[in-house]
């Protein structure tokens, strides 16, 4: 990098971070400065000071109002007239909504077919008369097309979930008051789908706390950040896992990478299984409701280099979970952490051959599941089997048990196809 690059970027920054200042002002009132608070739990586990900024806290369980206000508390009495259009996986489709309400402008929302339930019923709540959803396409990209398109169809104002300077320094405002209470963190995780909240923050900190190193965060399903910063240019993904939907983007921001590529110290990828394990953790052991983009940087803890002895922000970035989710979270985690296995077993066809599969089974080994149908006229029919075992440590002995009894199985975990029947 020539120095003229580096004043460039240095100067985005500052433009960011003096936005993030006026965006503060502009949205005290209406958006909730959340508790940044010192976690036990996991300042315990991790030997470190961990503090939390619980975004979750927020009116609409995420920071996503922050950007929406700000960008449209700013539109003139003409674009208001016009009216907002936006696309949204759900989170931003709320601050919009509550936006539209306190604002009184109309509005008219995109979102993926997939949204669950409880999302678009609290983004007709939010918004109540002044707000209209619709629903199109599996993805968020899917939704945005569609979105922009309508906008310039009926000549409203779009607002961009991410790819926008207002929206980003509203983001931002996240990190003022994460600096105003600690201004000494040594690392601050957060999580990345666009690159809104990550180009906000760390323009922030770059300016105000250039010591801090920034740690961006995906779901392993969505690494649209990571490729970026592997090609050098906003990647387009072509298949994505939208387990966590807040963050599953195909193709984040341009203005987001420009901003944002030279600010991340380091990017990091989570396993969809251990996100699952972080959200039961926390709902079991501290009553934290997060979603999956809301857990993904706890649950990025573990891979920090350096970790002990550190003063470490997390954003806890939304807490929308959908209760319908509990089952697939519940066996995405246990399937991450070697407790849960399904085999294929090709029974012989004579009477007794289950009961001698049931006894190689361990006290605690528990079936979770049995799919099998008698073929008369075969010598062998193949079971679908799910076992749920105490400890993943058990696994071995019972596959060794399988082998000496001479059961004839197929351990399917690693089979994506049947994985993404059976989850
Ligand atoms: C809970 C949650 N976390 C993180 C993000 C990612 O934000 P951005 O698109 O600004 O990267 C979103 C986006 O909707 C979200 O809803």
């Amino acid at each position: 990098m020539n120095l003229t690059e580096e004043h460039k970027i240095n100067q985005d920054w500052r433009e960011v971070a003096n936005e993030v200042e006026k965006a503060s002002k502009r949205i005290s009132g209406v958006v909730s400065k959340t508790e940044f608070e010192h976690n036990y739990f996991l300042s315990e586990k991790f030997n470190a000071q961990i503090y939390l900024k619980r975004e979750d806290q927020q009116i609409v369980r995420s920071f996503k109002i922050r950007g929406a206000y700000n960008k449209m508390s700013q539109l003139s009495e003409e674009e208001k007239q016009r009216g907002v259009v936006c696309s949204s996986a759900g989170n931003h489709a709320q601050g919009f909504a509550l936006a539209c309400f306190k604002l009184q402008i109309r509005g008219i929302i995109y979102m993926p077919s997939p949204t669950p339930t409880q999302k678009i019923n609290k983004v007709k709540k939010f918004g109540q008369q002044f707000v209209e959803v619709r629903l199109v396409g599996d993805t968020y990209d899917d939704a945005y097309d569609q979105a922009y398109k309508e906008c310039q169809n009926i000549n409203a104002v779009f607002i961009h979930p991410f790819n926008d300077l207002e929206v980003i320094a509203g983001q931002g405002t996240v990190a003022s008051e994460m600096i105003e209470e600690h201004e000494d963190l040594d690392y601050v995780l957060i999580a990345v789908g666009g690159g809104g909240l990550l180009s906000g923050v760390s323009a922030y900190f770059k300016i105000k706390s250039p010591r801090t190193k920034i740690i961006a965060v995906e779901s392993k399903g969505a690494p649209s950040l990571y490729e970026s910063l592997r090609v050098g240019e906003p990647a387009m993904l072509s298949e994505i896992d939208t387990f966590a939907d807040g963050i599953a983007v195909k193709h984040m921001g341009a203005l987001c990478f420009d901003l944002c590529k030279n600010a991340v110290d380091q990017s990091l990828l989570v396993e969809e299984g251990k996100i699952c394990s972080t959200i039961l953790e926390l709902y079991n052991e501290q009553a934290i409701v997060v979603e999956p983009a809301g857990a993904v940087s706890i649950a990025a803890l573990e891979q920090l280099r350096d970790i002990e002895g550190k003063k470490i922000g997390v954003i806890v970035c939304g807490g929308n979970n959908d209760i319908n989710r509990t089952q697939e979270i519940k066996e995405r985690a246990l399937l991450y952490e070697g407790k849960k296995h399904y085999f294929l077993i090709r029974f012989p066809q004579r009477a007794g051959a289950l009961r001698e599969f049931l006894e190689t089974l361990g006290p605690k080994d528990d079936i979770t599941h049995f799919e099998y149908t008698k073929k008369t006229n075969r010598t062998s029919g193949p079971a679908l089997v799910g076992l749920e075992l105490n400890q993943a440590g058990d696994f071995e002995a019972l596959v060794q048990r399988f082998s000496t009894s001479g059961i004839n199985y197929q351990h399917l975990n690693n089979n994506p196809m049947l994985f993404e029947m059976l989850v």
